[in-house]
């Protein structure tokens, strides 16, 4: 049989799952791939960094250059994460005609399309199956699985810890803030957090999936993005009165007209009774609609060594292949498109709304706020405002009609603007999935 060597950059949490998987599973990987994988040797950071599951000393080094030009590695694994480092070890490998597999969203969101044209021009290939969802098999079924189909829409709860937050309130009726602490206290969430809960991270994936459902790159700057810092008890409270679960969702949707996607991730009110409402705690899932297919549902654990090892196994098994056939993109990188698409600015985007206001109950305050949403020829699908007494702050909710997000916003700031309006008004897109 023949052998393929894989050399890892990066021992930590991610490395050291790999190998532990690669040690229990590599046997059967290559009896089932007919090409024998085994790793060679791991650069780590330091030897006696902590780390998961064991790496024997004799198999480290410190330095990934040795790692990269060893020979004997046919296929390099950068898990080191980081956009500088990271990219270098690739180019690297590349110039070498290596291929590499990479678990590093970040590096694809900020330079994917350099990587992937770098990788074209040495007869390379880069696999990211890991960069994405962790375990969930989402990279190679859009690439591979949907590849007679157009993707008319993909919605995805990408991001583990906010979904783990947003599950929590919603449960136990509890703060953001106090949430958050707890996550952090007990390793659901990372110090500082931002890069989670202000909806980086899922920009980042999010990115990656829409360029490969619509065959063109999607730059992180273009994709719209809100986090879940200002999501209030209220608002999940409200929310569920009228039968929805509020979810950061990333989405990615064909616009009616010519080859224009909506690219975004923002807090979304999810009807209870959809799939995704349900997906709970540290699950990640993709909901995927294709013009040939119909619906689909991925879901699955989005991080962790174990879940991100299986990615990192299945792009193992795809590069031995490739190097077994003699065909470096038999699995391609992307899948183009008939024509060439951009993201639609999020102001021209269509969406259904939930706003809550803080106002002062009294006579006339309901028509003078409906009268500005009328004037802006946005509809009010329903109203819901608890009892209050006159002279009193209460919340007013109003879930709106389809209208692009920049009328809403324009009709919202008017209405902010009213003496009787307190604070700044709360909008949150709405998606019925139709
Ligand atoms: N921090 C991410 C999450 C996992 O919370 O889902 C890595 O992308």
């Amino acid at each position: 049989m023949q052998q393929v060597n894989l050399g890892m950059i990066g021992g930590g949490t991610v490395g050291s799952g790999v190998y532990h998987a690669l040690q229990h599973n590599g046997g059967l990987l290559s009896s089932r791939i007919g090409v024998n994988v085994a790793i060679r040797k791991v650069a780590v950071k330091a030897f006696d960094e902590p780390r998961p599951y064991e790496i024997p000393r004799s198999m480290m080094t410190t330095d990934w250059r040795e790692v990269v030009n060893d020979p004997q590695v046919h296929v390099v694994a950068e898990l080191i994460g980081g956009t500088t480092l990271a990219a270098e070890i690739i180019l690297s490998a590349f110039k070498l005609g290596k291929p590499v597999i990479t678990a590093n969203k970040a590096l694809l969101s900020k330079h994917g399309e350099e990587l992937f044209a770098a990788a074209k021009k040495c007869g390379a290939n880069l696999y990211y199956e890991a960069s994405v969802c962790g375990g969930i098999p989402i990279i190679k079924s859009l690439r591979e699985g949907f590849v007679g189909n157009r993707i008319q829409a993909l919605y995805g709860i990408v991001n583990g810890t906010c979904n783990y937050i947003l599950t929590r309130m919603k449960l136990e009726g509890a703060d953001f803030s106090d949430v958050l602490t707890d996550a952090q206290k007990q390793g659901y969430a990372e110090t500082p957090p931002d890069l989670d809960i202000d909806g980086w991270d899922s920009q980042h994936k999010i990115g990656i999936l829409a360029s490969l459902a619509h065959g063109f790159w999607v730059r992180p700057e273009k994709i719209y993005v809100e986090g879940i810092r200002h999501i209030s008890v209220l608002d999940i409270q409200f929310a569920s009165k009228l039968g929805y679960t509020i979810k950061l969702l990333g989405t990615v949707k064909k616009l009616e007209s010519g080859c224009r996607v909506q690219a975004s991730v923002f807090p979304t009110l999810i009807p209870d009774t959809h799939v995704l409402a349900s997906v709970s705690h540290v699950f990640n899932a993709v909901f995927v609609r294709g013009d040939v297919v119909g619906d689909t549902l991925f879901y699955g654990r989005g991080a962790g060594k174990d879940a991100t090892a299986s990615a990192v196994l299945s792009d193992l098994a795809d590069a031995a292949l490739d190097l077994k056939l003699g065909t470096p993109s038999r699995v391609p990188p992307f899948v183009p498109h008939e024509c060439k698409g951009a993201v639609a600015p999020i102001e021209e985007v269509i969406s259904q709304y939930f706003v809550r206001l803080n106002v002062v109950d009294k006579p006339g305050v309901l028509a003078k706020i409906a009268t500005i949403f009328g004037q802006s020829d946005i509809g009010i699908s329903s109203v819901i405002q608890p009892e209050g007494h006159e002279g009193a702050r209460v919340p007013l909710i109003f879930m709106l009609h389809y209208a692009s997000n920049g009328a809403v916003h324009q009709a919202l700031k008017k209405i902010g603007r009213l003496p009787v309006v307190k604070g700044k008004p709360v909008m949150l897109r709405v998606e019925n999935f139709e």
